[in-house]
């Protein structure tokens, strides 16, 4: 079964001018998707559409064959159960981070699962390491270098563990030697068994990544 099915969606902020135009993806479990294309041709749009925050006008989502819409999210263990499956990397992490300090940022979600102090410890302590910030751990969010907020976003987003990893522009604002090491770490989450949708412009993560790369279009205007 696909994890992933979108079927003719369509999609518009203002009328009459639409950002997705019957739109339809499937997404395989454990697979990759590199969603491409110009500014402004959507691939935000569809992220957020993925995540449930926003959705079409008309088509359908579904999501391990389960219908997703208003209704089915407005359901608390729908929806937990639904958030919990998917991790979302905002294109810009300042929309993510709101704690006083990366170590609380990376434990916000974790704390939210109910684990221990304990287990919350330990898998703060574990990300920080992986994504070599421990240095952070004590700082502000809101006062981190670009690359660092994504950083500290990313990791907060691992902390959850999620089953499919939705991230947009992940290597955007990142040196060469963070850009090497995402790649592979992709690849290892990849092996790992997580399905992976990752807007991107970058050619490289077509080798040994991705299965599967859609390309948004600007839809012509009348
Ligand atoms: N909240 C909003 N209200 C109105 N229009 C919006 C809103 N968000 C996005 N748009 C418009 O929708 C279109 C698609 O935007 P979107 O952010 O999805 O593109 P994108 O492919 O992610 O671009 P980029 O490569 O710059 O990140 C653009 O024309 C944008 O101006
Ligand atoms: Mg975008």
């Amino acid at each position: 079964m696909d994890l992933i099915e979108l079927k003719d969606i369509n999609f518009e902020y203002e009328k009459g001018e639409p950002v997705l135009t019957d739109f339809s993806l499937t997404i395989e479990e454990g697979s990759c998707v590199v969603i491409r294309g110009d500014n402004g041709s959507g691939k935000s749009t569809l992220f957020r559409i993925l995540n449930g925050l926003s959705f079409g006008g008309s088509g359908e989502y579904l999501f391990k064959g389960t219908k997703i819409d208003a209704e089915y999210l407005k359901d608390n263990s729908g929806a937990k159960r639904f958030h919990k499956a998917i991790g979302y990397l905002f294109q810009n992490p300042d929309t993510m981070l709101f704690n006083s300090s990366v170590y609380d940022e990376i434990a916000f979600g974790p704390r939210q699962m109910g684990l221990t102090d304990e287990e919350v410890d330990e898998r703060v302590i574990d990300c920080l390491k992986l994504f070599d910030i421990e240095s952070l751990k004590d700082k502000v969010p809101y006062h981190l270098s670009g690359g660092q907020k994504k950083m500290v976003a990313f990791a907060a987003v691992i902390a959850l563990d999620p089953e499919v990893l939705v991230l947009d522009e992940p290597f955007a604002g990142l040196d060469q030697k963070k850009i090497d090491w995402l790649l592979g770490f992709l690849k290892e989450l990849k092996a790992a068994g997580k399905t992976l949708i990752i807007a991107t412009h970058r050619d490289d993560v077509n080798e040994g990544l991705a299965d599967k790369t859609i390309e948004l279009k600007i839809p012509a205007s009348e």
